[in-house]
Parts: structure tokens; C-alpha cells; sequence
């Protein structure tokens, strides 16, 4: 099967897949992060097929959707990528870019990397952070019926993984516990250069919000 094909293929699968998925992490969020990566990866010497499928497969059965179970995601593209007869070298590229891009609170070290799960990495950060990582942000809040925003609750640095996956916290924590050091772990020049006007765009956002609470402006 040509490359072409086989990424056509794996379109038609994820968009498959996420029916009916949490606002944030569906197949609009892929598209983002597909285009995304496409855009980074123009100025990296790289695999660009590995770099397709990785932001293709990256949320293909999240853990959060699935009890905190962090091997069906790896399996469910294994699956699709051997029943493709994609060589075993690439399936366990993209099985590593899938293992390793999701960001584990502050304490997390990865185990692996490469050229492509830098740039598949910084595709997902992007969408992340700015207008679209805001609008994520308060949607998976109210998926989880999370409180916007609660003055006497304050964010935890340093969380570790499994602090990071069980809090509970208001929306508004998740920026100072995520969103906003994001701008300092990206990987690649493109992504750097992009995350930064994003970041001020979330700075002005919570200035604007904690104004507002305070009936100012
Ligand atoms: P990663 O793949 O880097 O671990 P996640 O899938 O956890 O990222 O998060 C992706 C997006 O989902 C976040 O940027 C945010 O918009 C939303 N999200 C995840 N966890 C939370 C949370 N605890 N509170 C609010 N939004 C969250
Ligand atoms: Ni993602």
C-alpha cells in the first residue's frame, strides 16, 4: 500500500474511532495536531510518514477515557498498523511517539526520543495552549463537572503522574499546572516560535478573568 493510501486509511480509522469523543480530544483536535506537525516538520530533517502517523495514532484510545488504562491506545494502533502491514520498524516508532508525547504533570522524565516525537509533541502542546487550548481547557472542566475557577484552591506545581491524573482541581489550576509551562519544554524552533504568541494570548485571557471576577474592567 502506497503512503498516500495508507494515511487515508488511518484518517478513516481514527475519525472512526473518536465517534462521539469528548470535545477536546476529537478527531478535530487529530486534524489540528496532523496539520500541525506537517507544518513543523517542514523546517526538520525527518520521517515524515512516522511524523504522520504518530499525530494521526497519538489519541487514538486516550488513558483518561479508559479507566487510566494506558495500554489499549499502543495496542488499538498496533492492531491497525499490522492489519496495514506497515513494516515493524515504523510500528514501533510510532508505538514509542505514542507511549511518550503525553505530558505526566512536572516530574515526568521521558524514556524515548526522536526527531518525530519532538515534532508530534509540539503539534499536541500547540493545540494545548492559546484560543483552542483555553476552549479545550474549560470543556474537559465541564466534562467533568470541574468548578471554573475557586480562589481558595491553588494550583500544585510539581505534581507527580499519578497526583497530575487524579486531581480534581477548578479549571482555571490547570493552566498554572499545564498550560502555561508548556512554552519552555517546547522541542523544535517552529514550535517554540508559535507556543509564544499563545502563551501571551493565555496570559491576557486570565488577566481579563481574574478582572472580571473582581467586577473591574
Ligand atoms: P497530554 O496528552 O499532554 O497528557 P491531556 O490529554 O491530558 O494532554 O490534555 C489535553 C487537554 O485536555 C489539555 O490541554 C486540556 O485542555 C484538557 N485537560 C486535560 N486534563 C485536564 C484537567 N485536569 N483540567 C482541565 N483540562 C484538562
Ligand atoms: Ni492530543
Amino acid at each position: 500500500m502506497s503512503n498516500p493510501t495508507l494515511i487515508h486509511h488511518t484518517i478513516n480509522f481514527v475519525k472512526q474511532q473518536l465517534e462521539g469523543a469528548e470535545g477536546g480530544h476529537d478527531w478535530f483536535h487529530i486534524q489540528r495536531v496532523y496539520n500541525n506537525a506537517l507544518n513543523i516538520a517542514q523546517g526538520e530533517a525527518c520521517d515524515l510518514l512516522i511524523v504522520q502517523l504518530g499525530a494521526l495514532l497519538h489519541d487514538v484510545a486516550d488513558s483518561k477515557f479508559y479507566n487510566g488504562d494506558e495500554t489499549i491506545g499502543p495496542r488499538v494502533a498496533r492492531e491497525f498498523l499490522e492489519s496495514h502491514s506497515v513494516n515493524g520498524q515504523t510500528i514501533a516508532h510510532v508505538i514509542a511517539i505514542i507511549e511518550n508525547i503525553s505530558f505526566k504533570g512536572g516530574n515526568f522524565e521521558k524514556k524515548f526520543s526522536s526527531i518525530e516525537l519532538d515534532i508530534v509533541q509540539d503539534a499536541d502542546r500547540l493545540d494545548a495552549i492559546g484560543a483552542i487550548g483555553i476552549a479545550r481547557t474549560f470543556n474537559y472542566g465541564g466534562f467533568k463537572n470541574r468548578p471554573i475557577y475557586d480562589p481558595g484552591i491553588a494550583p500544585e506545581l510539581n505534581l507527580t503522574k499519578d497526583q497530575y491524573k487524579a486531581s480534581a482541581a477548578p479549571t482555571i489550576n490547570h493552566f498554572y499546572e499545564k498550560l502555561l509551562l508548556l512554552k519552555d519544554r517546547m522541542n523544535t524552533a517552529t514550535g517554540r516560535k508559535i507556543a509564544e504568541g499563545r502563551h501571551r494570548y493565555m496570559e491576557g485571557f486570565l488577566a481579563q478573568f481574574y478582572a472580571e471576577w473582581e467586577g473591574e474592567l
